[in-house]
């Protein structure tokens, strides 16, 4: 082998990881999911709800931790078993404790339920104050389990503005 062939060897390779890196690099900042305040309900403030965007698909939502701010899922499309006793394959993420009220006040809700974006799509995967959802008789149960990093995906948002 001649030294031309050996330099070139050595710049192709050279250019190839060089192409790789800033290839992962871009991905970084980039989310492929949509635009989460998509997802908000029709009755969300959006103009009075702190929303900004961080790298990536990080974001920060603030709300009033309320029984008006939650998140609704489909336990058909969470990795959390639907009880037996739900009526309508609803469950809502909520961000306070429904039967004390606390805590009360701002909420940064995409941290606290832990919201990622995978294939295109988001989902919680914390429930910091557990879940609620109607039984077969609409009356409201809530319910309490060891779920972090069991994926739910976010049908809607809904979120009271902070104080
Ligand atoms: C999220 O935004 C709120 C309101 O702008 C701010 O008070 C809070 O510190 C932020 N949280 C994080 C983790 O950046």
């Amino acid at each position: 082998m001649n030294w031309f062939i050996i330099l070139s060897l050595f710049f192709i390779w050279n250019f190839q990881e060089c192409h790789c890196c800033l290839k992962s690099k871009r991905s970084a900042d980039y989310c492929e999911c949509s635009d989460i305040i998509d997802l908000l309900d029709e009755y969300a403030d959006r103009a009075n709800i702190p929303m900004t965007e961080k790298v990536g698909c990080v974001r920060n939502i603030t709300c009033d931790a309320d029984d008006q701010t939650y998140v609704t899922i489909y336990f058909s499309a969470s990795e959390i078993v639907r009880p037996d006793d739900n009526n309508n394959d609803i469950g809502y993420v909520d961000s306070t404790n429904l039967q004390t009220g606390v805590p009360r006040g701002p909420l940064d809700i995409f941290s606290s339920f832990g919201m990622s974006c995978e294939n295109k799509k988001w989902y919680v995967t914390k429930y910091p104050f557990g879940l609620s959802y109607e039984k077969k008789d609409w009356k409201l149960e809530y319910i309490t389990g060891d779920w972090d990093g069991k994926k739910s995906e976010i049908k809607f948002i809904a979120c009271i503005a902070p104080p």
